[in-house]
């Protein structure tokens, strides 16, 4: 499903940024020689990268700034990343094909510095950007760390304080903030975080998510029949909607056993059907198969396209997740999240009351499940539409600031 020219039209509130002055006084220069500051590559891997990702490369290249938008796709994630790429039709410009079945952190850390470092040396890039908190994050920061490129980081500064969890992303992001040039904070939150790791303040832009940009444009696009909803041929209307991810790393082994554990109790009521598009990772596949397989209220599917999961939240009556994207979207939607983990780095939404967090502890996942399925105002309380991580605009506004400083640092070299 393309969501792009949707994508476009949606904006239409949101006017694309015009060329200034100087981005014009930058385009006739182009003319007499190529300069490297032109050209932005953006480097990602996984699914979340590329939600977060897409949406402030199409503003670039729809900004008439002047700089060129480049894609590079590690594939960490193959068949994940390319639903996104395929929704919001960015072709990339370079992919490094790296995905292996089974992969570690350390395997794919290595390749993809290997794979990068040609393309940062011979393709005259001027910054590169990466988002979030994988490996390819920090692979795509550390190669351009060592290239003397400038590195812009999207979702800059969400931060547990416990290097473990979640593992091994709180890493990713503390080393990627080291290495990055501009920091592009979600929250005023993440700011704090940033500042109080001596993050030049004049650094820090707080901008909202660009998740937020994604997930209201693909919910308002299906709510006013721009995009068509996914065929639910298996929804049952008269059983309450529970829609299920989990995928961590941290829970590999127990924390996967006990939330199937978990989630085959509450199958056992009869006005519930749980709905879980499986991570393809085969540590999270095969236990969930192996727990949850098999019962006639649990559809344990293949993963989303990313339409149809935003159709799937929409249609939900609560979410059960480890994911850090779900935590983010969920409050814009109004649903209330429960996330099976044991701390998080986006704090809003749980200050707010619409987000809780209940670990991998099998009584707590059933009993807050459960005190939301039977408390009305329990249920009331936690499904509040509200948006504590950005307002839509972010990749616009993370697009003016990266013209803004390439046209600074042209005049530098100028
Ligand atoms: C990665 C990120 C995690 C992010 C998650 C999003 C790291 C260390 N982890 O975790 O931060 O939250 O992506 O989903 O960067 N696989 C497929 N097809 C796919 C994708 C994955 O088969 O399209 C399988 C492969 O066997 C692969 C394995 O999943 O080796 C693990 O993928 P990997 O990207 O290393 O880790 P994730 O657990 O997906
Ligand atoms: N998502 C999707 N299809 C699915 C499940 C999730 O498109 O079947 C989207 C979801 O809306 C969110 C993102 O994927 O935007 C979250 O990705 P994931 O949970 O893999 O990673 P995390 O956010 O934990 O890093």
């Amino acid at each position: 499903m393309n969501v792009v020219k949707s994508f476009r039209s949606g904006h239409s509130c949101h006017p694309a940024p015009r060329a200034t002055a100087s981005a014009t006084r930058a385009n006739s220069t182009a003319l007499h020689c190529t300069f490297p500051v032109k050209r932005i590559l953006f480097i990602y891997g996984t699914r979340p990268e590329a939600i977060k990702l897409c949406p402030v490369v199409r503003w670039l290249r729809d900004s008439g700034s002047g700089l060129q938008a480049l894609v590079c796709v590690t594939a960490q994630h193959r068949a994940m990343l390319d639903q996104v790429l395929e929704c919001f039709d960015v072709q990339p410009d370079f992919d490094l094909d790296l995905m292996t079945p089974g992969q570690t952190p350390s395997q794919t850390t290595a390749r993809a510095l290997t794979a990068l470092e040609p393309i940062l040396a011979g393709e005259n890039i001027g910054m590169a950007v990466v988002q979030g908190d994988t490996t390819s994050t920090l692979a795509g920061a550390m190669a351009a760390f060592y290239r003397h490129i400038p590195v812009a980081h999207v979702e800059a500064g969400l931060r547990t304080g416990n290097l473990m969890q979640p593992f091994p992303e709180e890493m990713n992001r503390v080393v990627t903030a080291r290495l990055a040039t501009l920091h592009f904070a979600p929250t005023e939150s993440a700011r704090l975080n940033l500042l109080a790791e001596h993050t030049p303040d004049h650094c820090i832009f707080v901008t909202g998510n660009t998740g937020i940009d994604a997930v209201l444009h693909v919910a308002g696009a299906l709510e006013e029949g721009r995009i068509p909803s996914h065929r639910w041929d298996n929804l049952d209307g008269s059983r309450k909607l529970i829609v299920v991810t989990a995928h961590r790393r941290e829970s590999f082994g127990g924390g996967i056993g006990r939330i199937c554990e978990a989630l085959a109790e509450l199958a056992g009521r009869d006005d519930v059907q749980i709905v879980y598009p499986v991570h393809r990772n085969p540590n999270v596949l095969h236990p969930v198969e192996e727990g949850l397989g098999g019962r006639s209220n649990v559809a344990l599917i293949e993963p989303l396209d990313y339409p149809s999961f935003v159709d799937l939240m929409r249609r939900a009556y609560l979410l059960l997740t480890d994911s850090g994207g779900i935590q983010e979207e969920a409050p814009s939607l109004g649903k209330p999240v429960l996330v099976m983990r044991e701390c998080t780095e986006r704090p809003e939404a749980v200050e707010a009351g619409t987000v809780k967090l209940v670990g991998t502890d099998v009584g707590k996942i059933v009993g807050e499940t459960v005190r939301l399925l039977e408390s009305p105002e329990e249920y009331e309380r936690m499904s509040r539409i509200h948006n504590p991580y950005g307002d839509g605009r972010a990749s616009q506004r993370i697009t003016e600031t990266i013209a803004q400083f390439m046209r600074e640092l042209e005049f530098r070299l100028l």
